[in-house]
């Protein structure tokens, strides 16, 4: 069912058939959109290319249509980008772990400030910043620090889900894995083959840290314990049951950036973790408050701050959004506002708590440029106004990218 492209944007031409599951086509990749896939048209159709590069031309498979998106799969690299390499994983394409090893590493990086830039525009409707600089990872390869692996007990199978789907593949070799989490895997699958991991484990968490591999669930008294990195001279504690983040070698320039000329009397730590921003804010500031959900999380934080001695710090266990709903009038006016939260961004209460704390200075560390620039969006409509954005390559060979936006209130 191969067909040539009869590619025009806007309406589908009239007496050409709309694209349909199933349909083969040739197209040509345009640029690299948020979520990680290429973009094409044809039949006046916009489609998303998984696994592509910008600049390819390729025969596709239309897997799914929705409205008047399409979503498709590359049958044959038909002239290759001259950014598009051979991805070295085996099990790139399967694994839904990877979706960039097809990308050279300055193209990664050029795709994921797009992406910001992107997300800015039309979700935050608020022109870019005209320099985003991104900092690269030392390391492109086995950087990550944390891994969650996916045990299949009936099949015998431990890896990660295949893309799209809970079915898990199996696993043997992880080239973004610290070397020492993939020992920890070698050795989990030896267990796999002798039949001695826990039916019940349905998965593991892997964290490595300056003691060796932390693995929840535990199989034996070593894998417990507590790990601990320094970071630009702060030491935090942390375990495979909290948050902590995967690569530790460009901590400290985003610390750095983060917390750059933040200044005042008083400063509140959002989604704080361990505390990876508070002790620092805790060394400008005369009172920060962190505020975190998870209870785990908040013991090592405290134990954080007092193993450096400050106590102008205290961390809070709550929900961020229901904190602010009840103390932001109570704390108000603060000096400086940092917040980081998970891949789903800020609650709505919680934007409207921070604008009630009446910061002269946010600071938003995010995961997702989607929810960071749909809470931007929130915040310009609050008054507050871009002052500087960058990007920090924490998480190599994805499409995934740490963004810091710093943001101001005019006075
Ligand atoms: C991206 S992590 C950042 C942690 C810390 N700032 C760091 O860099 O290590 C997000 C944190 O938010 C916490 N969290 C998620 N949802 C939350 C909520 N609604 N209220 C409070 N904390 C939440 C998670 O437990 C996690 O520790």
């Amino acid at each position: 069912m191969r067909q040539q492209d009869s590619s025009s944007r806007g309406a589908a031409p009239e007496g050409v058939e709309r694209l349909r599951a199933g349909v083969e086509l040739e197209v040509e990749i345009e640029r690299i959109l948020p979520g990680g896939v290429g973009l094409a048209h044809a039949r006046g159709q916009t489609m998303f290319v998984a696994l592509s590069a910008p600049g390819d031309r390729l025969l596709v498979r239309v897997e799914r249509v929705k409205g008047s998106l399409a979503f498709a799969s590359i049958k044959e690299v038909l002239d290759a980008s001259p950014v598009r390499v051979e991805p070295p994983c085996r099990y790139f394409g399967r694994c839904g772990g990877c979706d960039f090893q097809q990308l050279n590493y300055e193209a990664q990086l050029a795709a994921k400030v797009e992406i910001i830039r992107d997300c800015l525009r039309r979700v935050a409707r608020v022109e870019p910043p005209t320099e985003i600089p991104i900092t690269p990872s030392p390391d492109a390869w086995r950087y990550r620090s944390r891994l969650r692996w996916q045990h299949d007990a009936q099949r015998r199978l431990l890896g990660y889900f295949e893309r799209g789907t809970h079915r898990v593949c199996d696993v043997v070799e992880c080239p973004v894995a610290l070397p020492a989490l993939q020992e920890k895997l070698n050795d989990l699958r030896v267990r796999l083959r002798e039949g001695e991991l826990p039916d019940e484990a349905s998965e593991f968490e892997a964290v490595a840290g300056d003691e060796g591999v932390a693995l929840a669930p535990s199989l034996e008294e070593s894998d417990a314990h507590t790990q601990a990195r320094v970071i630009a001279g702060e030491r935090y504690n942390f375990d495979a049951g909290c948050f902590f983040q995967i690569n530790h070698e460009l901590l400290e320039p985003l610390v750095r950036e983060a917390t750059r000329d933040a200044e005042g009397e008083s400063a509140v730590d959002l989604y704080c973790g361990v505390g990876l921003f508070t002790l620092p804010l805790a060394r400008r500031f005369a009172r920060v408050k962190g505020v975190e959900g998870n209870a785990v999380a908040c013991a090592f934080a405290r134990l954080n701050l007092s193993g450096a001695g400050l106590t102008n710090a205290s961390v809070e266990t709550a929900s961020v959004g229901a904190w602010l709903a009840d103390h932001a009038t109570a704390h108000a006016p603060v000096d400086f506002v940092l917040l980081d939260p998970p891949r789903a961004g800020a609650e709505p209460e919680a934007i409207a708590g921070i604008v009630a704390l009446r910061p002269r200075q946010i600071s938003y560390v995010s995961c997702d440029p989607a929810t960071l620039a749909r809470d931007l969006r929130a915040l310009y409509a609050s008054g507050y106004k871009i002052a500087h954005a960058s990007a920090f390559d924490m998480f190599p060979q994805t499409h995934h990218v740490e963004t810091v936006v710093r943001l101001a209130r005019p006075l």
